[in-house]
């Protein structure tokens, strides 16, 4: 990662790089805050490929799209494309550029604070289909990852505290020098360069010791068995307010930090500590008991269980986290009634 990562945008580097040709994909929100900072590095030759923003765009269809605009501006194998957006625009703009006459370069510009500190990291690259989420696709690493926090700036504040889900469990699961670090600020006093570049760093550990998820990389997972399931239901349901992910996975820590210590694994003061810090950044978004039954339906569905056993990554302390613990459903029901009457 050390090689390939650079932080903050600088001309050299774009000048050293020797294309035929280069695309930027965007969608519209990208292309209206983070193209312009972008542009001034990039050869002006260069072609825009704008696709709409949201989930539901990173389909098939989308895919045909990008091809498409890749194939009628000639781009051969020496081409190159720049990902500059979130999670969608980086998972999508990969796959499309790795699939393209059997790959091409590409460089991931993530400008979302959870595409930052999750999705740039791991090689992890694909598309949504037929209602299953990262359906296809594949693992390979971008050529280089540029990650500017100054692309923060224009990022909504409900997209920047999901985001802050992902560095909250980087530090819960590895680091409690740096979690008792950011918990000393709210979501408005954080040093963003220091935080991204601290909680690349963490998953770039755990990844490189388990590329392919085989064990320890599923400690990446705390908060998202119960989180996920907790998403899931969200989403499928038209008459509620969506959740974002992170909001969720904030709701799944909580739940999943008072089953380490139904387990003995925490400490109730640390839970305590852990729950304290996340209501204060995202508040409480009581969950319908109506829900209850889907959600630990949705549990089941998890990819990390093995046959009709829950496995969870649970807390083992602050700073460090085990893996494939078998969890009950009464133990997820206990504790989303726990979060409930918090
Ligand atoms: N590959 C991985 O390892 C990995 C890990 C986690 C998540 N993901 C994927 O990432 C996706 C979610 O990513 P996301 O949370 O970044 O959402 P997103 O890509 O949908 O972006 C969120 C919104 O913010 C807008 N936006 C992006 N940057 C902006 C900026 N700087 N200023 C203003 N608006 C901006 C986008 O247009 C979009 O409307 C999911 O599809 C998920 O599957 C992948
Ligand atoms: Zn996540």
């Amino acid at each position: 990662m050390k090689n390939i990562l650079i932080q903050s945008l600088e001309k050299s580097f774009f000048e050293s790089l020797k294309y035929s040709k280069v695309a930027v994909l965007v969608d519209e929100n990208t292309k209206r805050d983070c193209y312009p900072i972008l542009k001034n590095f990039l050869p002006e030759n260069h072609m825009l490929i704008e696709i709409q923003s949201g989930e539901e765009n990173k389909n098939l269809q989308t895919c045909g799209y990008i091809w498409e605009a890749l194939t009628k501006a000639r781009f051969d194998r020496k081409g190159i494309v720049f990902n500059l957006g979130g999670g969608v625009i980086g998972d999508m703009g990969g796959f499309c550029a790795s699939t393209y006459k059997r790959g091409i370069d590409f460089i991931q510009i993530p400008t979302t604070l959870l595409s930052q500190v999750d999705a740039s990291v791991g090689g992890k690259l694909g598309i949504d289909f037929q209602g299953f989420k990262n359906h296809i696709g594949l693992f390979r690493n971008p050529n280089n990852v540029l990650i500017d926090t100054q692309f923060l700036k224009t990022l909504p504040e409900r997209e920047l505290r999901s985001g802050f889900a992902e560095v909250i469990k980087h530090c819960l699961i590895a680091d409690v020098d740096y979690w008792q670090k950011i918990t000393k600020n709210d979501l408005q006093n954080q040093d963003w360069t220091e935080i991204t570049a601290h909680s690349i760093q963490v998953k770039y550990d755990v990844v490189s010791q388990d590329p392919t998820e085989k064990g320890l990389r599923k400690i990446l997972n705390f908060g998202h068995t119960i989180g996920h399931a907790i998403e899931t239901v969200y989403m499928e349901n038209p008459d509620i307010e969506r959740l974002l992910h992170g909001e969720a996975i904030a709701i799944g820590m909580i739940c999943e930090a008072f089953i380490s210590v139904q387990k003995a694994l925490i400490t109730t003061s640390a839970c305590e500590a852990i729950q304290g810090y996340i209501l204060k950044i995202y508040g409480k978004t009581p969950i319908e008991t109506d829900f209850m039954d889907i959600i630990l339906e949705n549990t089941l569905q998890d990819k990390k269980n093995t046959g009709s056993t829950i496995n969870a990554s649970l807390l083992e302390g602050i700073g460090k986290c085990g893996f494939d613990i078998p969890i009950n459903a009464n133990e997820i029901r206990e504790s989303i009634l726990y979060y409930n009457s918090l």
